[in-house]
């Protein structure tokens, strides 16, 4: 029963399902692209980015990332931010990504939905032919905007449509259940795009069973408030519904009090198809080997936890069956 240390961590293959790509704007670029672009922030230094770094809860957190993504503007800004975490995979072994993206964050201020798409293919594409990296894109709708909004975006996604594998639901989760997108997901499923959620973070458990019941969704970001519904954990472990845990997240958003407290190695022990992903790495303090090395310290997470953690993260990705045996057969070789 050894805990999984930091050099094991690295080394195992693993994907990552749960990483909004606008939360790993680091500040360095972020002051950088502000300057370049003529963009007045709240910061002016590092020091004053990571003061302001401190969230009592989701939303908190949300203004500042809204703000962050404003420095954003050209292809070649959204290529950057693109590589950057391209090369994060590289480092990390993270074979596969599937990375969600907020359109409306950005058409909103005025860049077309081409300037955002372009500028991540690009990197994407390059990062493929260089190194080989599996990646997929997400768009997510802001459940905090209408289902107007979202159908206007689901129409500026679909000339992109083979570049985009899912559709997802993130922002403000109390207030906006599921049940408000019904029509988009719908519309979305009959596109041919795959269906994720974000529930049970902020949000209560029943939010877990309407955004199954409802959107029909593939996967559900965070869940953690399963815990809550004795019968939900049963069901989600039967039916093996993935939930795309970010344990540093939850802790700096304050869902929990301490890493002592989070319930992802318990939900694994009870058959969930739980895994491990950092959601806005640049905001809540680490990337994917950072999370784990969470767990490792604060839960004595085994290298065989780790491992169980990562073949879960193959068999909830949506990599076909070839791709899928083909990264967990790589786990299994050591
Ligand atoms: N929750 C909801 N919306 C988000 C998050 C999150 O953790 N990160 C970026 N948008
Ligand atoms: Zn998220």
């Amino acid at each position: 029963m050894t805990i999984a240390n930091a050099e094991f961590i690295k080394a195992l293959p693993k994907a990552e399902l749960h990483l909004h790509i606008e939360g790993s704007l680091e500040p360095e670029l972020m002051l950088s692209l502000a300057e370049k672009n003529g963009i007045t922030l709240p910061y002016a230094t590092l020091a004053d980015i990571e003061a302001a770094y401190h969230f009592d809860d989701l939303q908190s957190f949300l203004d500042l990332y809204y703000l962050g993504a404003g420095v954003l503007i050209d292809e070649q800004d959204f290529y950057d931010l693109m590589w950057r975490y391209m090369l994060r995979c590289k480092a990390e072994n993270i074979v596969h990504t599937e990375m969600m993206f907020d359109p409306q964050t950005h058409t909103d201020r005025g860049v077309s939905f081409a300037t955002v798409l372009n500028g991540f293919c690009r990197a994407m594409d390059d990062a493929k032919e260089q190194w080989g990296q599996s990646s997929y894109l997400i768009m997510c709708f802001l459940r905090h905007l209408s289902e107007e909004d979202a159908i206007e975006t689901l129409q500026l996604a679909l000339p992109f449509k083979n570049r985009i594998k899912a559709v997802g639901l993130d922002s403000s989760e109390v207030g906006h259940p599921p049940e408000k997108f019904q029509r988009v997901f719908k519309m979305a499923a009959d596109a041919g795009f795959l269906r994720v959620a974000h529930a049970g973070e902020e949000g209560p458990a029943q939010y877990i069973h309407d955004a199954i019941a409802l959107l029909d969704v593939q996967r559900i970001d965070h869940g953690v408030r399963c815990v809550d519904d004795e019968v939900l954990v049963a069901r989600l472990a039967a039916s093996r519904m993935p939930l795309t845990v970010c344990p540093l997240s939850n802790v700096r958003l304050c869902v929990y009090d301490s890493m002592t407290e989070h319930p992802i190695l318990d939900l694994l022990s009870q058959g969930v198809c739980v895994t491990v992903n950092s959601d806005d790495p640049s905001y809540f303090g680490g990337y994917l080997c950072e999370n784990f090395e969470a767990l490792a310290q604060a839960l004595d997470m085994t290298q065989g936890q780790a491992i169980d953690l990562c073949r879960n993260s193959f068999e909830a990705s949506f990599l076909d069956t070839v791709d899928k045996n083909r990264f967990t057969a790589m786990l299994a070789n050591g």
